[in-house]
């Protein structure tokens, strides 16, 4: 058995039809069959339900499937990471989530910058959902995300849990109430969320946020990004939760406010790839773990 029939395996159990994964894979459908066949001999086990359409796996394929997707991802990172200890100059590729960038990222990158002044860093906007597909495909090195998520081939490590403060227009009635304000107290305004795709995202988060308080919001606007979101709630159109080092992002039609609970909060999630425990890697992690005792921020103590 070889990678290759690995890889025309999962393609046509993710595809569910031979012709799509064919396409997918730019080879012919005959012989994707054949080495389907092939497999499913050498493996003396049926793989995928004769006759079936769209095509549904067999208990030992679907086994098969979960399995043969780890070893494809570990050979991705087997391969990238070689390449990177093969190069003799030191890269680094930083993948981001937007919000990160009002906070503490760009300390973070200053201070790393100035200590390791040969490592050539660059920067990737992706949401936390294309920063894992960015590590397989070994465009960037680590992602600074928010979403929890389980998969074999990324080392995730929560850094902290951020809290969520609201964004209100300049003169909105609750800029003027003293205090932090309740979840329950942000149900009359639309409120403005992002990004759109892809899901499950930020957007998501804040709306299991008011969920799990059984708080309905009367109407929710999605919107692509996040300076949208802060320009609609600057132009009265709604109001936004928001991580935050959002507060970082000053607007004069725009003010932000905390609220009043304390298990409203959007994680700092570190992502790379399982295998690379490059120094660079460690370098940024001791960096970030500096700052918070500096600054007296709260965090979760790496669990490795
Ligand atoms: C933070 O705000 O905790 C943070 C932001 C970006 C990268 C790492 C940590």
């Amino acid at each position: 058995m070889e990678l290759r029939h690995l890889r025309y395996f999962v393609a046509v159990a993710d595809e569910k039809n031979i012709t799509r994964a064919a396409e997918r894979l730019n080879i012919a459908q005959p012989p994707l069959s054949r080495q389907i066949q092939q497999l499913e001999e050498e493996l003396g086990v049926v793989l995928i339900e004769k006759g079936s359409r769209p095509l549904r796996l067999t208990e030992a394929g679907r086994f098969f499937h979960a399995h043969a997707q780890e070893l494809l991802d570990k050979a991705q990172d087997l391969k990238a990471m070689t390449r990177r200890v093969g190069k003799i100059e030191r890269k680094l590729s930083i993948g981001f989530v937007a919000s990160t960038l009002y906070g503490l990222l760009p300390e973070i990158v200053r201070r790393f910058r100035d200590r390791y002044q040969t490592v050539e860093i660059s920067f990737h906007e992706l949401t936390t959902i294309d920063q894992l597909k960015a590590l397989k495909e070994g465009t960037i090195d680590v992602g600074f995300g928010r979403l929890k998520g389980e998969d074999a081939a990324i080392r995730r490590i929560v850094l902290r849990e951020e809290p969520l403060i609201v964004a209100l227009p300049v003169g909105h009635r609750l800029t003027q109430q003293p205090g932090p304000l309740r979840m329950s107290e942000l149900m009359d305004d639309p409120l403005i969320v992002y990004p759109k795709t892809p899901r499950p995202s930020f957007a998501d988060q804040v709306l299991a946020t008011f969920r799990e308080r059984m708080l309905v919001p009367r109407q929710v606007i999605e919107v692509r990004e996040l300076q949208i979101a802060i320009g609609l709630v600057g132009a009265g159109q709604g109001i936004a939760i928001v991580p935050d080092s959002l507060q970082g992002m000053i607007r004069t039609d725009v003010v932000y406010r905390p609220i009043d609970d304390r298990q409203a909060v959007s994680p700092i999630i570190f992502s790379a790839r399982a295998m690379d425990r490059s120094q660079e890697l460690a370098d940024m992690l001791a960096i970030i773990y500096e700052i918070y005792e500096e600054r007296h921020i709260a965090y979760v103590p790496e669990a490795l």
